[in-house]
């Protein structure tokens, strides 16, 4: 038996730019979640968690639309194994908001099933089959998600190029509207849009803030930070990937104090993020708009054995 856990993430700066080939900023969080594998005695993958209700089931081959039954037959494929493989899933990281729950929960089974053999994970092979798995969720992925629940830290992301920047670890208030969206439909609603050539300067101006907020980010200069979020917000607005949910608690972050806010991964519902020099009052006036509110540390560590 092994026990593994990948972190969740934030997309700090240039969400949907980064499908289009722009870099992105991602950073791993201190919200986890926890997959243990074992050796089934049937050829069976056999998939249960809390959040499932009920367990999937799946054979070693069958063509299959879970991600996390995918990332399993994919690690078994890799390292040429027949056998049944049982995965459960407890996981801290918040459903369908945008803070990376499919990507950790494929990047930990990856990494289980493939640790469960050697006991030791190949992070460049991990995130190949993460990203096989994340197909099925998101169509065509940049990839910016599994490499961030990989790898960990705070990234720069183009193009597949991983750079890891050595910025001080931040706090950043997470502030979530409760409604769940499908990435691959937001996506695809982007491309229809931005077919448009008017649209796709949005994407520019994306791409000039995330370099920006690069220096920033080294530089932890937070008023920078901060006004680079609402920058790259009112881009996402203009995107049409904005909802009015999350454009009250955008404001009301800001009224609170906040140094910048913007809504993070996807959009049309889900999380936004903010940075703030007094964060238990951006907490506690998200709260009282009727968001789930909370605080969570950047740079966390990426996808790792559990010790027993
Ligand atoms: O829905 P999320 O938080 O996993 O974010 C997806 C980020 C996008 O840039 C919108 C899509 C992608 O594949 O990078």
């Amino acid at each position: 038996m092994i026990r593994v856990s990948a972190p969740g993430k934030l997309i700090l700066f240039g969400e949907h730019a980064v499908v289009y080939g722009e870099a992105a900023i991602a950073t791993a969080v201190d919200k986890r979640a926890f997959v243990t594998a074992c050796e089934l005695d049937e050829n069976k993958i056999i998939v249960e968690s809390k959040n499932l209700g009920n367990a999937i089931e799946s054979t070693l081959k069958e063509e299959t639309s879970d991600p996390i039954v995918k990332a399993a037959q994919v690690a078994l494929e890799t390292l040429g194994k027949k056998v049944g493989i049982g995965i459960e899933i407890n996981s801290e990281i918040p459903v369908g908001v945008g803070m990376g729950s499919s990507a950790s929960v494929v990047t930990a089974t990856a990494a289980a099933v493939l640790g469960l053999f050697s006991g030791i994970i190949d992070p460049t092979e991990v995130a190949q089959i993460a990203f096989e798995a994340e197909k099925i969720a998101h169509g065509k992925p940049s990839g910016i998600d599994n490499a961030i629940t990989t790898f960990g830290g705070t990234i720069h992301f183009k193009k597949g190029t991983i750079e890891v920047l050595e910025n001080k670890e931040l706090e950043i208030v997470v502030g979530n509207t409760g409604t769940r969206r499908n990435t691959r439909a937001i996506v695809e609603g982007v491309r229809k849009y931005i077919e448009d050539p008017r649209m796709a300067t949005h994407l520019y101006k994306i791409s000039s803030i995330t370099n920006r907020a690069k220096k920033a980010l080294l530089q932890n200069d937070l008023v920078e930070l901060g006004k680079l979020m609402d920058e790259n917000h009112k881009c996402l607005r203009d995107l049409g990937v904005s909802s009015k949910e999350l454009e009250k608690l955008v404001q009301t972050a800001k009224g609170a104090g906040a140094l910048g806010a913007k809504l993070t991964g996807a959009g049309g519902g889900g999380c936004m993020i903010a940075i703030a020099e007094n964060p238990e009052k951006v907490i506690e006036a998200l709260e009282a708009a009727g968001a789930s509110a909370f605080l969570v540390r950047t740079n966390q560590k990426g996808v790792e054995i559990e010790k027993e």
